[in-house]
């Protein structure tokens, strides 16, 4: 039998939104539908990965061979990443993590008053792929980036700023790429080199870009 990429390497993702509770019955979330993550999951399991999957709310079936642990707000999806990142050898942030969550989370419903405005502080929600870029045994790790514009300048920045070993950055501008789409095309920057992987359904390029990750990884392992 032919010897798989990623056969027996622990690989994890982060998939879909998070929720931030403001109240009992409320939250801040986005569009965000989980369906690149959960073909990468997909792809992974394909390529002989042992694949951990950390899952905001999404309404996707969990891949066959897929370990899934579902969470709700960013600061849960942080706390599940960094419990079982030791173990991980490939680490892949899919998620739209929301950047704030509100500051208290009411126990009540919150009620509406006669004002005509409401105002809700938020906090800065911990940046999970950069507190994993940055652990001293860290593993191979993928970002995303999501831009309308200057999408090399800014994959770039985020490359180095948060310590990746590679980002894929789409323009979700452009049609049929990105949120709930069934198609993207990405663009894949690492230190040394970068590379286009054309418009495509989310399966077929979640292997191609799979695979870019697995040639990367063994470069470097
Ligand atoms: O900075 P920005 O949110 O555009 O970066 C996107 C990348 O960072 C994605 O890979 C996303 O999963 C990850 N991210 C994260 N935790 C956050 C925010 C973003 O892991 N709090």
């Amino acid at each position: 039998p032919k010897t798989q990429l990623l056969s027996g390497i622990r690989l994890m993702l982060t998939a879909g939104p998070t929720r931030e509770a403001l109240d009992p019955v409320r939250f801040i979330s986005n569009h965000s539908s989980g369906k690149m993550g959960f073909a990468l999951a997909q792809a992974a399991v394909e390529l002989g990965a042992e694949v951990t999957l950390v899952s905001g709310p999404v309404s996707l079936a969990t891949p066959a061979g897929v370990r899934r642990l579902d969470v709700e707000s960013a600061a849960q999806m942080h706390s599940v990443v960094m419990e079982h990142i030791d173990a991980q050898q490939i680490f892949i942030a899919c998620a739209a993590v929301a950047d704030y969550a509100p500051k208290t989370v009411a126990s009540h419903k919150i009620k509406k008053t006669t004002a005509d405005t409401m105002v809700i502080e938020l906090t800065r929600n911990p940046d999970i792929v950069a507190n994993v870029a940055a652990l001293p045994n860290k593993p191979f790790t993928v970002g995303f980036a999501a831009e309308t514009r200057d999408v090399e300048k800014y994959a770039r920045d985020k490359l180095g700023r948060k310590g990746l070993d590679m980002i894929a950055a789409n323009n979700v501008a452009k049609e049929g790429q990105g949120f709930n789409a069934d198609t993207n095309a990405l663009t894949v920057f690492w230190p040394t080199g970068q590379t286009d992987l054309p418009l495509a359904g989310k399966n077929e390029l979640a292997g191609h870009l799979l695979t870019l990750i697995a040639e990367k990884y063994h470069d470097t392992h």
